[in-house]
């Protein structure tokens, strides 16, 4: 009997209206276009707004968008993946929120955390319940409202993140395609270049943490940017080798949206021209968990069955990663 794989079948996405421009944030905090646009690719940003809007209302869109696309009934779904660090609430589980919402009354779902590599380890997580043949409809959710937790009087953070989700539906097959390998890698040490101080159990939020504006990403983005170029590239060449994938027969490069400077080392370490790069950090800034759903998403009419794309991340904890992913339909 062939092995069971994990094939995404459908891509859903959605990205709030309003575009914060590198021209609003010069009004904002002492930067400016050619300096942002230099350092990191970014232009604009999506930014969700409104009284009680939370990521879930994002994931929701993004599922909805899905379903509208693979015509399945929400109720077939067995289980919704939310990878985002940052939920609606501590809890519940917005991935509960966002099963209730679309209808998939007979999942059961829960979020992930893993900052920029969520959506990687949520795939993965994902693709392994399908391949044990454990259930056939797995819904996998990568998003985040970073304007939730950004300082927008701090330059260095508030001008990389934006908020936007995107996600995939894997179901199983017994063809060569799917989710083909992964490698998933996490280091605590990582701990002190990028998190948020206050807001978990051992800082409770109080008067004293909000005054001292702790409740935001703090990132030392010059150290993060040295082991992301550095880890994200090792990881995607690594899948890439033990898979005899070369630049002839990789189509897509799939790379999270930290920085262009830090896709560009990627892409230059697996030896893969631009043109084969997937690339919207310019329109969306980096979207943490949703960056990769995010790229399937705007890429799927170009994307054709049997093709080799290279997933790959690097994030707060840190968490990296990179996965072969093997195309499994063509433009519908
Ligand atoms: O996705 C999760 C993982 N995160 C990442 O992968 C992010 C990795 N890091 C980065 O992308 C980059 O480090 C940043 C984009 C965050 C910063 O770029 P950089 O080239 O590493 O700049 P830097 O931090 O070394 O700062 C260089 C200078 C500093 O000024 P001085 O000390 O040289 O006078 C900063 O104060 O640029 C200044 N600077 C700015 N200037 C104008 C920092 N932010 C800004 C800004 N506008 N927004």
């Amino acid at each position: 009997m062939n092995k069971i794989r994990a094939a995404i079948t459908g891509v859903g996405g959605y990205v709030p209206d309003y575009i914060l421009t590198n021209k609003e944030l010069e009004s904002m905090v002492d930067t400016n276009d050619e300096w942002i646009t230099t350092r990191t690719g970014i232009k604009e940003r999506r930014i969700l707004k409104g009284e009680n809007q939370g990521v879930s209302v994002m994931g929701i869109a993004a599922v909805k968008d899905m379903l509208a696309k693979t015509k399945i009934d929400p109720k077939e779904i067995d289980l919704i993946i939310f990878a985002t660090v940052t939920a609606d609430m501590t809890f519940p589980a917005t991935a509960n929120i966002v099963a209730t919402a679309v209808g998939a009354t007979n999942a059961f779902s829960y979020d992930l955390g893993a900052a920029c590599s969520g959506f990687l380890f949520g795939l993965t997580t994902g693709a392994s319940f399908i391949q044990s043949g454990m259930y056939k409809k797995v819904v996998v959710v990568g998003g985040d409202k970073m304007s939730a937790i950004l300082d927008y009087t701090d330059r260095t953070t508030c001008i990389i993140f934006g908020d936007g989700a995107g996600c995939v539906l894997l179901e199983p097959t017994t063809e060569e395609v799917g989710v083909m390998d992964s490698i998933l890698k996490s280091d605590g040490n990582g701990e002190s270049y990028l998190h948020m101080k206050a807001g978990g159990s051992r800082q409770p939020a109080t008067r004293e943490s909000v005054d001292k504006r702790m409740h935001f990403v703090y990132q030392e983005g010059s150290a993060v940017f040295k082991f992301a170029v550095t880890n994200m590239a090792d990881v995607a060449a690594q899948v890439a080798e033990r898979n005899h994938l070369t630049a002839k027969n990789i189509q897509w490069l799939v790379p999270h949206q930290a920085n262009k400077r830090i896709i560009d080392a990627t892409a230059s370490r697996v030896g893969i021209t631009e043109d084969k790069v997937m690339m919207n950090i310019a329109r969306y800034g980096n979207t943490t968990a949703g960056t990769i759903p995010l790229l399937l998403w705007d890429y799927e009419k170009q994307l054709k069955k049997g093709d080799n794309l290279i997933l790959a991340a690097f994030g707060g904890g840190f968490t990296w990663g990179a996965i072969y992913l093997k195309w499994a339909y063509n433009p519908r």
